[in-house]
């Protein structure tokens, strides 16, 4: 059955169809969803995914453009919210200087803090970093986290990053735009990243792989993204579907 590792079915773009939408997944190859928090309330929504349907678990987590809305208090509900049996990750958590916002040494600040819970809290991590390969590294390597493990959600750099975090042994979350053409600087990271260290992922309601590119996005065209793998890596679908399967069952303890 496919993973989905990283998706948001909380997101208002599913309110018209999320329970027909969730409920025709299993029939469509897809066993097992990981909805990704982003922010307080995503998270809230997340375990009420996750304890309403059996085949969806949760990352609690905020993102980095959200840090602004942190404090002690529910800092303090969040960690609580890690030891919710269907909670198997921290995220989505990191540092983003694309949108940048708020200002980089509060995202620091919550990045840094959410690294150290979920050491507390023994769960591996969901990474989101765009146009922040130093810092997220930096700070990375400052925490010790690879033993912590986790998942560079839409890994968007280059391959000499790529060999930093397989050093860390962190696996990608490879998605929709590895089936965009201009894509050749992923292209070429999917290439030499082993196929044990991948994970298929949507991103859900965003980056719809081709033929669905800026449409909504959903877990349904997770084959296509497998596809894409499959003809760069010069492998079967069935292996891509079935290793990635494994890679994140093995990382988010789930059997
Ligand atoms: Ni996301």
């Amino acid at each position: 059955m496919i993973f989905e590792s990283h998706a948001h079915y909380d997101d208002k773009a599913f309110d018209k169809d999320r329970e027909e939408l969730l409920g025709s997944l299993k029939e469509n190859g897809i066993g097992y969803v990981v909805n990704i928090g982003a922010n307080i309330e995503t998270t809230k929504n997340t375990i009420r995914l996750a304890e309403k349907y059996s085949f969806i678990y949760g990352a609690a987590g905020v993102h980095p453009s959200d840090t602004d809305e942190l404090n002690e208090e529910n800092f303090m509900w969040l960690k609580e919210q890690c030891s919710h049996p269907k909670i198997v990750a921290v995220g989505e958590i990191g540092l983003d200087y694309y949108w940048d916002e708020p200002d980089r040494k509060i995202q620091k600040e919550w990045f840094d803090r959410q690294l150290e819970m979920a050491k507390e809290v023994k769960l591996p991590v969901v990474i989101h970093s765009r146009d922040a390969a130093e810092d997220t590294l930096q700070m990375m390597k400052g925490k010790h986290v690879g033993d912590l493990g986790g998942v560079i959600h839409c890994f968007s750099y280059t391959k000499e990053i790529a060999r930093e975090y397989l050093n860390m042994d962190y696996y990608f979350g490879i998605g929709g735009v590895v089936t965009f053409q201009n894509a050749k600087k992923l292209k070429e990271a999917v290439e030499y990243i082993p196929l044990e260290k991948i994970l298929l992922e949507t991103d859900s309601p965003y980056l719809a792989p081709v033929p669905y590119r800026g449409k909504r996005n959903s877990s349904l065209n997770l084959s296509y993204i497998a596809e894409g793998i499959a003809a760069i890596k010069g492998v079967d679908y069935e292996d891509v579907v079935r290793i990635t399967e494994e890679n994140a069952k093995k990382l988010f303890g789930i059997n």
